[in-house]
This record gives C-alpha cells, structure tokens and sequence, in this order.
C-alpha cells in the first residue's frame, strides 16, 4: 500500500477511535432541520424576490463554489503539490443548520457545509468579526469548555499548513476560503448539541455530544455574507476533523439528507447514524471514493448518462464527479458536457431560445414539451433524474437546463437541485453513497 494511503487511513481510524462521543439517545440516530437560504423558515427570506432573481443568486454562488473548489484541489496534482498557499475550502452554501454550543447550550445558525471539514463559529474575544445578531461564543461562560494545546492528537487533525502554535501553546488554525474570506482562531473543545425539531428553544436539545472540536474564529472575514445571521459553519465532509467524522462511531460514520424541492413549505431533513439508513427495493449504491491528498470531498464515479435512447460514456474509472449540497447547479466536464446537451438538444427537437440568461447554456421556449428520461450512470447504480432534477423555469416560458459546463479541468459537481427528492445516504465506513427517490416533504 502507498505509505501516504496508510498514513491517511491510520489517521482515519485513530480519528475514529480517539472521538467516541456518548450520547444516551443514539442508538437510533437523529435528525435536524436543513433549512433553504431563500425558504420561508430562513432569516435570508426575502419574499419581495423573484424565483428568478434567487435562482440567479443560486447560481452565482455555486460558480463561486466551483472556484473554491478548484483551488484546493489543484493541490491533487504534483506539479502543484508544493504550493505554500493554504488549502482554500468553499465558504457559502444554500443550506443551514441549528447549532447549539457549550453548557448552557446557546444557539448558532451555521451553514451547512460537505465540502468541508472544520466546523466553525464567531468567538469572543473577537480582533475582527463579521456582523453578527446574536451574541459570540464565549467559552469561558461555558461550563464544558476546555482548550487545546498544539502537543495533543486532536490539534495534529489540522492539515500541517493551516495549524500554527500560539504564545501559550493554544492550538491555533487558519482556515482561507479563496476569495478574501478567512477564520482564524483557536481549536477548543466543547458540547455540540442539536435540537430534532426547528425552532426548538436551549431547553429542548436533544443530542448532545460533550467533547466536539471545533474552531473558535476570532479572527474571521465573510465576503458571502454580512447579514448578521449566521455565526458560523458546520463542516461534514469526509476527512478526519469534520463533525461526521468526529462523532464517529456512534452514529455509525453516515448521515444522509432529503432536499425539498424549491419554494416547498416542508423542511429538508438531515440525519445521523442508524436512522440515516435508507431502505426499500428502489436503493442504489456507488463507492464512495476519497481522496487521500484531500480527503474533504466526496467523489463517486460517473460512467455516463442516458438521455432518451443514446447513452453517452465519460471513460473514467476513479471518481470524477463531487457530491456536493452547498451548490445548485450540476457542472459537467468538458468535453462531456458538449456531448451531453448535443444528445439532449437531438432528444427534444426543439430550436434552442435565441437569448439565453445567464449562467445557463441551454434554454428551449415550451415548456409543455416532452423532455427525454435522463439516467445518471454511476458505477453500480444506475440513478434516473426527474425533469425538477434538471430543468428549471425561467421568465416569458423559457425552460433552462440546470446543468452547465464547468469551466475547471478535472472538475465536475452533482449539485443539490439533481439530488431534490431523493434520500441520499453517505456511508463513510461502508465507503458507499445511496440513493432512492423519495417525496422529501412527507419525511
Ligand atoms: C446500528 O445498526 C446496526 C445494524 O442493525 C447495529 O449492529 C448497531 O449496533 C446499531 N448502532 C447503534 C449505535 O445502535
Ligand atoms: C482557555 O483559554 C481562554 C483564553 O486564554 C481562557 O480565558 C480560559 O479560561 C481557558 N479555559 C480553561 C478551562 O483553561
Ligand atoms: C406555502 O405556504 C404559503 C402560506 O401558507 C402558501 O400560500 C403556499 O401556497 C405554500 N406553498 C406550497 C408550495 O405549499
């Protein structure tokens, strides 16, 4: 075995073990709340906005995703590899979650991130933070709080170019984001707790797990947001620090999420541990494929796409596509997505629109059209799309596809808007990503 493999899966395990977390409730799992940015149930609601105007929004998120994400992983390939620049992580995302820290457990609105392992919030004594309503965290009001010193396991889970020591010794990160957002700050240790209803006030937590570690960013800029309504991030993706990772064991390494569709009333819902599991004859199964020069991200294998009656293959064998929920839109590789909507455009013999909006690629003007069934061939599972999976409508009756190229070698993205309706399980153990389709709003 590759010695920086082993090293990666030693760190796994160690992660695993050093982080089993009690809760008296777990054996079934548990489930939170995601809330839409742009729902009704976000403090992001803005109803004087178009469903054009948030799309648009969506839409230039993603794309500012889609650049994070390339920066960090040009650190996949050697040519690259010796860059001193830190691993840039994406900071937005279009979902968020309740959070409750310390003891008594005091609220954060996070955004919830899988493309990304560190979880985060506002801290006081704070050198800069970005506008925030509700108060800092301030561990020394928190009963449970303890610090880290730059010798301990836990401190050694940051990769080595974003750990630092401080003057005492304090387990100090550095976290940039690619644009000009950054958190800096201590690594501490204290509860994490969440509630299984929104809205649920301090007294009604329900899981709590006593020793997380997580940052507490004093130092922290956010160009995505200045509204004053998060505090902070949620990190889960796959590598060793992210909270999946650091409850561990007792939710079985794997949760899994239900999105809703656009504009729904209904929550989408994000479940951890046994619970997380989804049954039923219509489950399907890829290997998940991680990484070991960046463990963050969760890629699987995209061997082709039917669209109508002509599969198209992209050749690849070893991941080639990240599973993302903070962006919308779906990226495709080119030239695959040149194959892609040529077959798509051939299916619905349609003329394409003459002026099309930006950021889409393609756009046809009736709406009532058939469109071709579209199945997404991952290896071993075989995941047919439905047109809210892919089509969106825009202005004057113009139907757009929610898939566009990706203008990043070597990067594509499944984004939340493909995954809408369907149970998707991350099985981090099993090493397997499912899917089954499901109506999100009766969950
Ligand atoms: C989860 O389910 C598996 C299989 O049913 C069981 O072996 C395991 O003990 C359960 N885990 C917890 C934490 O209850
Ligand atoms: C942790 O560090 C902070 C800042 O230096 C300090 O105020 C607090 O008392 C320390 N907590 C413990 C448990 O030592
Ligand atoms: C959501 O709720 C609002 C107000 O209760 C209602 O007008 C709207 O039709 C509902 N939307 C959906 C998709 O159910």
């Amino acid at each position: 075995m590759d010695a920086l493999v082993f090293f990666i899966l030693a760190l796994f395990s160690l992660s695993s073990t050093l982080f089993i977390i009690e809760a008296s409730k777990i054996q079934s799992g548990f489930s939170v709340d995601l809330i839409h940015r742009d729902s009704p149930m976000s403090p992001f609601y803005n109803p004087s906005m178009s469903k054009l105007d948030l799309i648009r929004n969506a839409a230039f998120r993603s794309k500012t995703r889609l650049t994070r994400f390339s920066h960090s992983l040009s650190l996949l390939s050697n040519e690259n590899f010796q860059s001193t620049e830190s691993i840039i992580k994406p900071n937005n995302g279009d979902y968020l979650m309740r959070i409750y820290i310390g003891t008594p457990p005091v609220e954060k609105l996070a955004i919830f991130d899988t493309g990304s392992d560190l979880t985060w919030v506002q801290c006081s004594p704070c050198i800069n933070c970005f506008a925030q309503d509700t108060p800092l965290y301030d561990r020394t009001k928190s009963s449970s709080h303890t610090n880290l010193t730059c010798d301990t396991q836990s401190c050694t889970l940051l990769p080595k170019k974003q750990q630092f020591c401080g003057k005492s010794q304090e387990c100090l990160y550095s976290y940039h984001y690619g644009d000009k957002s950054f958190s800096v700050g201590e690594l501490v240790v204290d509860s994490i707790s969440f509630g299984s209803n929104s809205g649920v006030d301090v007294n009604n937590v329900d899981m709590t797990f006593p020793k997380s570690i997580f940052g507490c960013g004093y130092y922290n800029i956010f160009t995505a947001d200045n509204s004053g309504k998060t505090s902070g991030l949620v990190g889960l993706g796959a590598g060793p620090l992210s909270l999946v990772s650091q409850l561990g064991h007792s939710i079985g390494r794997k949760f899994s999420y239900c999105l809703v569709p656009f504009g729904s009333n209904s929550t989408s819902k994000l479940t951890f541990g046994n619970q997380s599991t989804i049954t039923g004859n219509e489950v399907v199964s890829t290997p998940l494929i991680i990484k070991s020069l960046e463990p963050t991200f969760y890629f699987v294998n995209l061997e082709g796409i039917t669209i109508g009656q002509k599969t198209i293959q992209t050749g690849q064998i070893d991941g080639n596509i990240i599973i993302d929920s903070g962006t919308t839109l779906t990226y495709l590789e080119q030239p695959f997505f040149d194959d892609f909507v040529t077959s798509v455009k051939e299916a619905i013999g349609l003329e394409e629109a003459v002026d099309i909006p930006s950021p889409f690629h393609y756009c046809f003007e009736d709406p009532n059209s058939m469109f071709p069934s579209i199945v997404l061939h991952f290896t071993g599972a075989n995941v047919p799309l439905q047109p809210k999976n892919v089509l969106l409508l825009e202005e004057n009756n113009l139907v757009c596809l929610a898939i566009v190229p990706s203008n990043i070698a070597g990067i594509s993205i499944l984004g939340n808007l493909a995954q809408i309706d369907f149970q998707v399980e991350y099985d981090l153990d099993g090493k397997k990503l499912s899917f089954a389709p499901s109506d999100c709003t009766k969950n």
